[in-house]
């Protein structure tokens, strides 16, 4: 088994140059209250600046994901991602979002989420997530890929293609008239066949003019969430698997969150359209996932 992870050390805080424009808690730290009712997008405008914000989140991640190596810190990642987002005219949407401090969120082993870049260097065995999201034409994109370093145990692999196939598995059952509770149905349902837990205490959520948009997407079969899905919405399903139970826990810098057991978890993320007759996948590249490719995994 590898290290608990421990809270190490943050590099001074990076900076953004001042003709990217910045979404409205850049300066305070303070999301605005959830802007207009849920995260329907009526223009085709709208929709067109989504695109943008859903490719340049992937390319912003891809780059982050091929600086993935043993001996790397996950500073080095956040300095990759921070660089590649204003390369591209946009903002990090993570910095100082209710006071993040970084660019990235990097999730090791046992840290479920929202893990913050820091002088920790990865090892062979390690996984992490790379979550990635940029706000860019007035609009964030959203997405995130777990990856290996080095060489995987077999758990680890498991654990990290059960949760990429949850993933898919939740945004094929994406169409108009859909409730969005069956996208936790399918979740729930997959990880407990392979004998994985599911996180309840993080969802997915609409996204768009806001970072976070109402309604909240739950990845395990929530019966209230009776909302139905329409042509023209825009969220994120991210599930986060466990091989344990899925119990979360955040640490003392109130961002970490690891499993209680502090067995590994995975996660990937996509923001997902939803088209007139299903979805589209806003955050989709060519390389993902990345995992598929190292190495043969
Ligand atoms: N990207 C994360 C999500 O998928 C949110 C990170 S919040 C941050 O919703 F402040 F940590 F960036
Ligand atoms: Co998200
Ligand atoms: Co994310």
């Amino acid at each position: 088994m590898s290290a608990p992870i421990t809270l190490g050390q943050l590099s001074p805080t990076r900076l953004v140059p001042a003709g990217i424009p910045r979404p409205e808690y850049a300066e305070s730290g303070i999301p605005a209250a959830r802007g207009r009712r849920d995260c329907t997008k009526t223009t085709a405008d709208e929709l067109a600046r989504m695109r943008v914000a859903g490719r340049v989140a992937r390319e912003v991640l891809d780059a982050v994901l091929d600086a993935v190596a043993v001996g790397v810190s996950t500073d080095a990642l956040d300095a990759v991602a921070h660089e590649a987002a204003i390369a591209r005219g946009a903002y990090p949407s993570p910095l100082n979002y209710r006071g993040f401090p970084k660019s990235l969120c990097t999730s090791v082993n046992e840290v479920v989420c929202h893990g913050i870049p820091d002088d920790r260097v990865l090892a062979d065995g390690d996984i992490i997530n790379c979550d990635v999201t940029v706000y860019i034409d007035g609009m964030h994109g959203d997405c995130s890929e777990t990856v290996f370093v080095g060489t995987p145990d077999e758990a680890s692999l498991h654990l990290v293609r059960t949760t990429y196939d949850a993933m898919m598995a939740g945004i094929a059952v994406v169409k108009p008239g859909e409730r969005f509770n069956t996208i936790g149905k399918v979740i729930g349902k997959l990880a407990k066949d392979a004998g994985l837990g599911v996180v309840k205490a993080f969802a997915g959520h609409g996204i768009g003019e806001h970072f976070h948009m109402p309604p909240s997407v739950a990845h395990y079969y929530d019966r209230t969430l009776r909302l139905r899905m329409e042509a023209g919405m825009t969220f994120t399903i991210e599930p986060m698997l466990n091989l344990g139970v899925g119990d979360c826990r955040i640490l003392a810098d109130d961002w970490t969150a690891v499993t209680a057991d502090r067995q590994r978890s995975a996660q990937f993320e996509h923001t997902v359209l939803v088209t007139r007759d299903g979805y589209e996948i806003l955050t989709l590249g060519e390389r993902s996932p990345v995992f598929r490719t190292q190495q043969g995994f």
